[in-house]
């Protein structure tokens, strides 16, 4: 009985926030007007430059960067490209140039025609001299409105994965622990190897409203993706708890747990894998 309340408090107060301007789209992702399919789930399209970029010859318009989170997210660490390779966590913010993919980094870290992964070559990015048979590699990322085959069908590729509720439908956290996926958290000539900090204990996040089930913030599950460094000092300012002052509407707008949680890691709309404490 107790349980059942708490989730009517917690739908309430989802109606809530509904009303306060926050649209049901935005807790389920991002700011666009549908909730994302789970294959379409932290997918970035990364789009600064409009002008034509193809010889003439060639007959192709430029087309914006398509970049999904779900198949380099598995292989992968967020430590490692958001913080070793540098890229924004958030879309379009990088500035890569297609001379950064060429002279290896950014995309062109990995995508370099030589790094080797599972036996593959990973496929080149950006170069200034191309020819026709060279433009089916530019169209792999350029591929925004063109219809692109691409080489990972995402539900073959999560087929094994445990189900989640929303986001890419997957349990990433799961998946992880029981080993089915090992993101690499270190590349040769990219990271540098620093000492390990221990990681707190796992605490209590106060939720600070009678009948919402408290938070339990675990920090050593955070750091097998995360390290240290893409939370603090930028997320959290994080020398003491209870130093940043947040509550759940800055999560839903995009701030702290937001900054992750919105858009690749599970969203906002899956209350109860945060407020997860039994209420007292
Ligand atoms: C292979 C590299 C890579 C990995 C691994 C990766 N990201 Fe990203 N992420 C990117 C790129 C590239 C962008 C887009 C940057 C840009 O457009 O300038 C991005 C953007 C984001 C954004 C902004 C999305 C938006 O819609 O604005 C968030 C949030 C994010 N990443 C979180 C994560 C988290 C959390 C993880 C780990 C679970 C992760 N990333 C793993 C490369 C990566
Ligand atoms: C840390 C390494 C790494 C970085 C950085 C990285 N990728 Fe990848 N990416 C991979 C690997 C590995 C694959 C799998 C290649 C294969 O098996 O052929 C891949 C595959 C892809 C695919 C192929 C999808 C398909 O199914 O055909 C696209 C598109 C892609 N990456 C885009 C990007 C873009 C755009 C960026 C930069 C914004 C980027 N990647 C940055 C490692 C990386
Ligand atoms: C691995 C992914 C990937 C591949 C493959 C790729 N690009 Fe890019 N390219 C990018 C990303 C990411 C950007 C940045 C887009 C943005 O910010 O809007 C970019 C930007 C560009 C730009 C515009 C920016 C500038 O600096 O002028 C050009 C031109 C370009 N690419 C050409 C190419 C050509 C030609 C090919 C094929 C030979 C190619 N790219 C293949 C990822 C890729
Ligand atoms: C996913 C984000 C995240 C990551 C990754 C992370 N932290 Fe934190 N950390 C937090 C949050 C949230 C708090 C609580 C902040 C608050 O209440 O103001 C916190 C608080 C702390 C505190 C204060 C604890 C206390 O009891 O007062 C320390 C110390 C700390 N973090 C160290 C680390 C170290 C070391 C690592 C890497 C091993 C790390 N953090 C990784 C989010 C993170
Ligand atoms: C830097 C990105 C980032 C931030 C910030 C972040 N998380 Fe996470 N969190 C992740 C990733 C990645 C996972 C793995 C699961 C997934 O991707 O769905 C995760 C998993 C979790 C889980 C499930 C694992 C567990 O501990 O049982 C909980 C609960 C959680 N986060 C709560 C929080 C809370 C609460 C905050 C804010 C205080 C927060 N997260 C901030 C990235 C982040
Ligand atoms: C990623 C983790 C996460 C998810 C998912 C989440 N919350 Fe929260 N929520 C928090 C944290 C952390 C706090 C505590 C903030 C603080 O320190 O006061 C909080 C606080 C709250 C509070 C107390 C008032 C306030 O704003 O601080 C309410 C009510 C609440 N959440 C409702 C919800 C509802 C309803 C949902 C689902 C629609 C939800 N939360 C999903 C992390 C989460």
């Amino acid at each position: 009985m107790k349980r059942l309340l708490h989730i009517m408090f917690l739908i309430l107060f989802f109606i809530g926030l509904t009303f306060t301007g926050l649209t049901l789209a935005q807790i389920g992702g991002g700011v666009k007007k549908k909730r994302p399919l789970p294959h379409e789930y932290g997918r970035v399209i990364i789009d600064n430059y409009k002008e034509l970029w193809y010889p003439v010859h060639l007959k192709e318009p430029s087309a914006p960067v398509v970049f999904d989170h779900w198949l380099h997210r598995a292989r992968f660490t967020c430590r490692l490209c958001h913080i070793d390779i540098a890229f924004a966590m958030e879309a379009s913010a990088t500035g890569i140039r297609a001379s950064d993919n060429k002279k290896g980094y950014y995309c062109g870290t990995c995508h370099n025609g030589k790094m080797v992964y599972n036996d593959r070559e990973v496929f080149a990015s950006c170069s200034k001299n191309f020819q026709e048979e060279d433009v089916k590699r530019c169209v792999r990322c350029h591929s925004l409105g063109k219809n692109v085959k691409r080489e990972y069908d995402f539900y073959t590729f999560t087929e094994k994965l445990p189900r989640g509720r929303f986001g890419n439908g997957i349990d990433w956290e799961k998946a992880e622990a029981e080993g089915l996926i090992k993101p690499i958290d270190f590349l040769e000539g990219v990271s540098i190897r620093s000492f390990q900090l221990e990681a707190p204990k796992d605490f209590d996040l106060e939720a600070k409203v009678e009948g919402i089930p408290n938070i339990i913030f675990s920090h050593k599950k955070h750091t097998v993706w995360n390290g240290c460094e893409v939370c603090h000092p930028e997320i959290f300012i994080g020398v003491k708890k209870g130093i940043t002052k947040f509550t759940c509407v800055n999560n839903f707008e995009g701030k702290y747990c937001g900054a992750c949680h919105r858009t690749v890691a599970f969203p906002m709309l899956d209350c109860q894998r945060c407020h997860i404490k039994a209420v007292q």
